[in-house]
């Protein structure tokens, strides 16, 4: 493998674990350019993040020097992809806690993973009245699968509230998960809300009952350290595009004996053993379940974002993001009327902070914004029963990631209060 995309030393305060911003925003280069004739302010990192010169870097390499197809040619090309795929695969294991590498299934997105363990080991294990248990601040991702999958079995999709301050309500949880209870699927991290669940607690119930627990870790995943063994959980699934890496590339990890049971999900080249026209193995994990040639520069390019993010320190991370979340918080609480949306306390969340304006819609403050520089997002954020439940139709979302600082969120809370002047509110 070519090591010319190694990072730089990367600069944390050791006392405080702050990252050193300057330095940081001048690895992201799309961040040196002006929006609309104003400094641009990245904060939509919760939809996508953006990549470090070594990420890009490593997906041109690939292009350029040693592009060839995996797992198939005897040439030195493809011995060379072959060794870098595979070598994102271990680094995924060790991120994640140190799991066996053919426990790591590459996919496109959350979404394709999520999608995997509803079509293949929903398809296999849910029968007709039995429950699948979700959440009700769960992403479209998390949520329309086991809608589907429920319909299609007869079974009976449960839902775990939330409270009025945007946490989960586990009051009743013994009452929602019980011996019927296949499957919990629940956000570890809620995109709208910013809640961490206490997803180690919700698997000691489920375990009680013999169900199995599904944590979507898109959000969570690029945020906080993520020690699978520790949270329990048989199956986690995340994205690469959140967390410093290209694009179309994700991850579900599940516990080995679950994927060796479970029928692969898309057929094709490379996830077979024997073919022929009456009779088909399955390859071995984790190939079983990577139909077809993958992404392949990406998945190479997913790594040098996990070393980024490995030279940085995820603890480092989590602790500069609960002190701009603290910030922006502080901040917003200050205009008047302006609610903020998900818990307050910052060890309680992650860094994601939906608000709405009591008079100004979240599409005219996204549009305002972004007229500033200002990227965020704004409309159902794909949670629309969570936004039901909020009694909203709709929030606008500042997203913070290792390239912000307090700067940022004083650009956005100025242009904030322009955009009140702006629309005589
Ligand atoms: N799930 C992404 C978001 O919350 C797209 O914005």
């Amino acid at each position: 493998m070519r090591s010319d995309t190694k990072n730089n030393p990367v600069t944390v305060d050791v006392k405080t674990g702050r990252i050193d911003y300057e330095r940081i925003r001048a690895d992201f280069p799309i961040l040196d350019q002006q929006i609309h004739g104003n400094r641009l302010v990245y904060l939509d990192s919760a939809a996508t993040s953006q990549k470090p010169r070594t990420v890009i870097n490593a997906l041109l390499d690939y292009y350029r020097k040693y592009n060839a197809n995996i797992h198939r040619g005897i040439h030195a090309l493809a011995e060379e992809a072959t060794a870098a795929y595979e070598a994102t695969r271990q680094k995924v294991a060790g991120f994640l806690g140190g799991v066996a590498p053919e426990e790591v299934i590459f996919t496109s997105g959350t979404t394709e993973a999520i999608n995997l363990v509803a079509y293949s080991w929903g398809e296999k294990n849910i029968k007709e009245g039995d429950e699948i248990v979700i959440t009700e601040m769960e992403h479209h991702a998390n949520l329309v699968p086991w809608v589907i999958l429920a319909q299609k079995k007869k079974a009976v999709l449960k839902r775990i509230p939330i409270t009025i301050c945007g946490h989960l309500d586990l009051t009743h949880i013994e009452d929602i998960i019980t011996d019927r209870t296949r499957l919990v699927a629940v956000t570890h991290m809620s995109n709208v809300l910013g809640t961490i669940n206490p997803v180690f607690e919700i698997t000691q119930v489920a375990g009680r009952h013999g169900a199995l627990v599904l944590a979507d870790g898109a959000q969570a995943a690029p945020h906080m350290p993520v020690d699978i063994k520790q949270l329990n959980v048989d199956f986690y699934a995340f994205s690469a595009h959140k967390m410093l890496g290209p694009t179309g590339v994700g991850v579900l990890w599940a516990k080995k004996h679950l994927l060796e049971e479970m029928p692969p999900f898309i057929m094709g080249g490379e996830m077979i053993r024997e073919v022929s026209f009456d009779r088909i193995t399955w390859n071995d994990l984790p190939h079983k379940f990577e139909a077809g040639t993958p992404n392949i520069g990406n998945v190479i390019a997913f790594k040098a974002a996990l070393d980024y993010i490995e030279e940085l320190g995820m603890d480092n991370i989590r602790l500069h993001e609960m002190a701009i979340t603290r910030y922006a918080i502080q901040r917003l609480s200050e205009l008047e009327g302006l609610e903020i949306q998900g818990p307050l306390e910052p060890t309680q969340r992650g860094a994601a902070v939906s608000f709405t304006d009591p008079k100004i819609h979240p599409h005219d403050i996204g549009t305002f914004l972004d007229s500033k520089g200002i990227a965020i997002r704004a409309g159902h954020h794909c949670a629309q029963p969570l936004i039901r439940a909020m009694g909203k139709v709709a929030t606008a979302r500042a997203s913070f990631y290792v390239y912000n600082d307090e700067k940022d969120v004083d650009a956005l809370v100025e242009a904030l209060i322009e955009m009140r002047r702006y629309f005589g509110v």
